[in-house]
């Protein structure tokens, strides 16, 4: 049987991984500076993570939802201390699609209301109204295109006023990445964060913070949307949550009230995700990952600004984005197929780095150095250019 051929494959066979290294089938070692598209949060098979889901597995790695599951309780409570957000409520799921349709649902459960906004070069996943609210025609199916979704300018915050004057009382959420990450590392502002609180409040909507990518300590705080000093109604969680397990999920504020069977899934909530996701937070904490985030994001920030050659250094913590001008714009490529470093990209021409939120200053500083000597190998003229130059100014 074939696989459905949906992946532009990397020609690499990755065989074996340790915190920030991965390593081919022959052996040669990559810098992984793209945590396997943002979910690699602690690093590659950390032994704490390895054991409890190892010692998991020994007792008892799923049952449904049918009966009680306290390490679900055990990963709550951890969470809510982690975040900050002890009195939220949580609903656990498989993946970034996942919770943000739960998320979507819930916000129209609770507001009776049908209208989302959400915003352009936005990212929420690929299942039916997680794609809808994806500003990406070609992976809405016709099926996905509803009316519900209106799309706003990103970090607009006139449009999105003149939105809510005719339209506020149809809104049943606003969803919002408080820093896009396929779409290329947007940083949504403070005021454009809280305009969004505010016109919720007003118009009885919910504010839906996607921390999907930007979320679980990568930004430098829990949540991305902490750095405006306002709450969402319901957080959206996965990528980083199980450091490659399959885990997601969503923070659900007080006030918005559960009833039996409103939601429900599974596989969610399995014993051996809450496992590796309890192992994941208990590392975060004990090794302080959040302000290491912080502290190596505003080093390689500082670093890549004095750069030649990139343009547009931005993002917060370790979640960093930069345009790569037309005369290097295979640098991606050259930096994983012949400086064997993995780092992410959004299309057009921006390479994302998203590292593991423990990544060394060593590894910082030899990914430094060598995206210098890449930048520096494409720029340099070829032999014969070399050449012809020199007979142009000879004659
Ligand atoms: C912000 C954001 N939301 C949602 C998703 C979808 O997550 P998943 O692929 O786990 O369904 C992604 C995936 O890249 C994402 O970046």
């Amino acid at each position: 049987m074939k696989l459905f051929d949906v992946y532009p494959l990397n020609d690499v066979t990755i065989t074996k991984a340790q915190g920030s290294y991965v390593w081919d089938e022959n052996g040669v070692q990559y810098l992984d500076l793209y945590g396997g598209h943002a979910v690699i949060s602690i690093g590659h098979t950390h032994p704490h993570w390895v054991k409890r889901i190892e010692d998991q597995l020994e007792k008892i790695a799923f049952y449904s939802n049918s009966v009680r599951i306290p390490i679900q309780q055990s990963l709550a409570d951890k969470l809510g201390s982690l975040s900050g957000k002890d009195n939220y409520q949580l609903f656990l799921v498989n993946s970034g699609a996942e919770a943000n349709e739960n998320a979507l649902k819930l916000a129209s459960f609770h507001t009776g209301k049908k209208k989302i906004v959400a915003f352009n070069k936005a990212f929420h996943g690929r299942t039916s109204l997680a794609v809808a609210a994806t500003d990406n025609k070609n992976i809405v199916a016709p099926v996905n295109e509803t009316s519900n979704i209106d799309f706003l300018p990103f970090n607009d915050e006139a449009a999105l006023k003149e939105y809510f004057q005719t339209n506020g009382n149809k809104v049943a959420a606003v969803i919002v990445e408080a820093i896009q990450g396929v779409g290329g590392i947007n940083v949504a502002s403070e005021s454009f964060l809280k305009l969004i609180r505010n016109l919720c409040d007003a118009n009885d909507a919910l504010f839906i913070a996607d921390e999907v990518q930007c979320g679980y300590g990568r930004s430098g705080k829990f949540f991305a949307l902490d750095y405006a000093g306002v709450n969402a109604d319901i957080y959206t969680m996965a990528k980083g949550m199980g450091n490659g397990f399959p885990v997601g999920g969503i923070l659900i504020a007080p006030y918005i009230q559960p009833k039996h069977g409103l939601l429900g899934t599974t596989f969610g909530g399995n014993h051996l995700a809450c496992a590796a996701a309890l192992a994941v937070l208990e590392v975060i904490e004990k090794d302080n990952l959040i302000e290491m985030s912080k502290q190596r994001g505003m080093y390689l920030i500082n670093k890549l600004k004095s750069f030649d050659g990139i343009e547009n250094v931005r993002g917060k913590g370790l979640m960093i984005g930069f345009d790569v001008p037309e005369d290097i714009k295979d640098l991606r490529k050259k930096l994983l197929m012949d400086y064997f470093i993995f780092t992410g990209e959004a299309k057009p021409n921006v390479i994302r780095l998203l590292p593991a939120l423990n990544i060394t200053r060593k590894q910082v500083d030899e990914f430094l150095d060598t995206l210098n000597e890449a930048i520096e190998e494409m720029k340099a003229p070829a032999p014969n250019e070399e050449k012809e130059e020199a007979l142009i100014n000879e004659n």
